[in-house]
């Protein structure tokens, strides 16, 4: 029996950053797109160019360094849109513009006070002002499954006439359910005029938790793209997650027979963690795939079934996804070649003034703690290699709290106009060292949210604080700190969090117009 590919179009970097909290650095989206490319996704969206100008930064970035996948930018359908996505993607090796409007009553109405007949026009103009720059054209009738099925018959139709290949259907709202979901795609193959020559696409949102099973009925039903990011990541209650339907498609071949990926599985785990740490946003412990406790196996029936047969309880293996289990211990005698190695195992490809700084703080925390596993790696390496630009650096922090204290905190801000100093007192160590920053940076953003979580357990471990902030415009920025000590990372993550807020991200500026 011949196999037939399944296509993987990983929107993390578009409509997964349209989480709010979850703007990531042109830096940050570089290397997510990298780690994509190891992945093995067809198509990866790596932004919405004409939205701000860090957006079309990025997109441009990515298309000039990023090799293997199909580069593509989001574009409305309009000619400024589409010349901005053909700039930012001229460099890319394979390229592809996707360009939306809406289609359903609701948003022509009321979104775009247009008639469905100028929403057709549009469309299909669109579609062949993006041929000129690129024969690889998607097209989205956004809000698709609320959408009049005879009306999109006929926008399909002409925009495949126009020259569309791929023809997306959102789910933008998250409102289908998997039966009818799986019934539009399979109505749109029998009443799309030469649908042959396109391929059909799903893009569902997960606003009801149906994202993943309503992508599989559409694949059932004969789509063979499906757009999805990384662990569910985006607006609301996010997209469909990438590492579901893809081991999904994996363990279940007698479902989905003659189907596959180009997904090296392997690398889910690994990239799962990267957009977590990059974005702030913490993967909840009981997620399908890739949670903490998604291998776990804990009641007393289980491990019994597991140690006898793994297949009794475990339908996939962690193996799979990367987790092979196998945890290498370092100390502080591992020595800089021990500690590249790993980091090398480990999937991370430092330059050589990464390496150094890594293993300067590596060495700082061996002298702490005797055994340094790899989520602590992990952890290290996204401290010191990802930082951004250091408008404030924290460098000095002192803490006194205890019963019948009252929690004080100084600190010692490094900013390029000089060392500021302050001192403050608060609810707790933490509160009190939050007050001493904002003092003497003069900055006073919201905290939104705070939290604070071991890496590795036992009394020596590295503490891992992520801050959610906002800046009173609108915008919020995540913050991330690593440290043995808990008052240190969470003040570490608060100045993070700053230096983010400081920093140009690329967060579109035109997102209330999609
Ligand atoms: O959800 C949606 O409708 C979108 C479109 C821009 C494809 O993200
Ligand atoms: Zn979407």
């Amino acid at each position: 029996m011949s196999s037939e590919k399944v296509l993987i179009f990983d929107t993390t970097l578009r409509d997964g950053e349209q989480a709010p909290g979850a703007s990531m650095t042109i830096s940050e989206k570089l290397e997510v797109a990298h780690q994509l490319a190891r992945l093995g996704v067809d198509i990866i969206e790596a932004g919405f160019p004409v939205s701000s100008p860090a957006q079309f930064e990025a997109t441009k970035t990515i298309a000039e360094q990023v090799r293997g996948p199909v580069i593509c930018g989001l574009a409305r359908a309009n000619e400024k849109d589409i010349e901005a996505a053909g700039k930012a993607l001229a460099a890319a090796a394979k390229r592809r513009i996707h360009t939306f409007i809406a289609t359903s009553p609701i948003h022509m109405e009321h979104k775009l006070h247009k008639k469905p007949d100028e929403v057709l026009k549009m469309a299909v103009n669109a579609v062949k002002y993006a041929r000129q720059y690129t024969d690889n054209v998607e097209f989205s009738p956004e809000d698709a499954c609320r959408s009049d099925l005879n009306f999109l018959y006929e926008i399909l139709s002409a925009v495949v006439e126009a020259g569309a290949t791929t023809l997306n259907i959102p789910d933008t709202v998250g409102y289908i359910l998997p039966y009818e979901y799986g019934q539009i795609i399979a109505k749109l193959k029998e009443n799309v005029k030469n649908v042959g020559k396109a391929v059909i696409s799903t893009h569902c949102h997960n606003d009801l938790g149906m994202a993943t099973a309503n992508s599989l009925a559409g694949v059932r039903n004969g789509a063979r793209q499906v757009e999805c990011s990384i662990n569910g990541l985006g607006e609301r209650a996010g997209n469909a997650a990438m590492e579901e339907i893809v081991m999904t498609i994996h363990t279940r071949p007698d479902f989905f027979p003659t189907l596959t990926t180009g997904i090296k599985t392997t690398e889910i785990y690994r990239t799962s963690q990267l957009v977590s740490q990059l974005t702030g946003f913490v993967i909840q412990p009981n997620k399908a795939i890739v949670g903490k406790n998604a291998f776990a196996h804990e009641s007393g029936i289980h491990v019994d079934g597991i140690l006898k047969k793994r297949e009794t309880y475990e339908i996939m293996t962690p193996e799979t996804i990367g987790l092979d289990g196998s945890q290498m211990v370092l100390g502080r005698h591992s020595g800089r070649h021990g500690f590249a190695d790993r980091c090398k195992k480990l999937g991370y490809h430092l330059s050589k003034t990464d390496l150094d700084s890594a293993y300067q703080k590596f060495v700082e925390i061996a002298d702490k703690k005797k055994e340094i596993f790899d989520e602590d790696i992990a952890a290290i390496v996204s401290d010191e290699v990802r930082s951004i630009e250091q408008v404030y650096h924290l460098d000095y922090l002192h803490v006194a709290c205890g019963t019948g204290t009252l929690p004080t905190a100084s600190v010692k801000i490094k900013t390029k106009d000089g060392i500021k100093l302050a001192a403050a007192f608060g609810d707790g160590p933490v509160d009190a060292a939050y007050e001493a920053i904002r003092e003497a940076t003069g900055l006073a953003p919201k905290l939104e949210n705070y939290t604070i979580r071991a890496i590795t357990s036992g009394k020596e471990a590295l503490g891992e604080a992520n801050v959610r902030i906002a800046d009173g415009k609108g915008k919020t920025f995540v913050g991330r700190g690593v440290s043995t000590d808990i008052i240190e990372a969470s003040a570490k993550a608060y100045v993070d969090a700053l230096n983010r807020m400081a920093a140009p991200t690329t967060a579109p500026e035109t997102k209330e117009q999609l």
